[in-house]
């Protein structure tokens, strides 16, 4: 998928990343201050880089039948696949774990924490392993 002959993903990649990242952030300050403020809005947060994963994602699918059946790249778009289901299934649970308990930071504060940490690092291997496409595989390069 082309936008004015430019490969779509990559304009849509960096939403999920930096919202996802905004909500850990904005979870930390209302750990750090206290201030219920900071817990609603990391729960928007979650809510759009799980929105923002979902469209990014059925962007990317559409690029990645650019290349050829047999393209052994395919591989690595396989595991960049896998890394970015796995932060849309860790998002996803983050926002229903929010949505079913409005006190989950109490309640399940330490579930709730270790899979925002495995959040944290499903985003920086999807975003590592989707810049290795671009830089070193030299997939949707112009
Ligand atoms: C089913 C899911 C996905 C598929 C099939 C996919 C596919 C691709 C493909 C083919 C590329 C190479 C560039 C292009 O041709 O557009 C790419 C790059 C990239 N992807 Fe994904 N992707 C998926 C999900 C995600 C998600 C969820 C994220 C973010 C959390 C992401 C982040 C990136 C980044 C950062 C790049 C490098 C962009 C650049 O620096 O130019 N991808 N992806």
């Amino acid at each position: 998928m082309t936008f004015f002959g430019h490969p779509f993903h990559p304009m849509t990649s960096h939403f999920p990343i930096v919202l996802y990242l905004l909500g850990v952030w904005l979870t930390g300050a209302y750990l750090w201050r206290g201030q219920t403020d900071f817990e609603r809005f990391a729960y928007w947060s979650f809510i759009l880089s799980w929105l923002a994963t979902i469209i990014s994602s059925l962007v990317g699918l559409v690029d990645q039948n650019q290349l050829e059946m047999a393209d052994p790249r395919r591989e690595n778009v396989n595991a960049h696949i896998t890394a970015g289901v796995t932060l849309l299934i860790i998002n996803g649970l983050l926002v229903y774990m929010r949505f079913r308990w409005t006190d989950v930071l109490t309640r399940f504060r330490w579930t709730y924490l270790g899979l925002m940490a495995l959040g944290v690092v499903a985003v920086a291997t999807t975003a590592w392993l989707g810049a290795e496409l671009v830089y070193r595989l030299q997939i949707g390069i112009i």
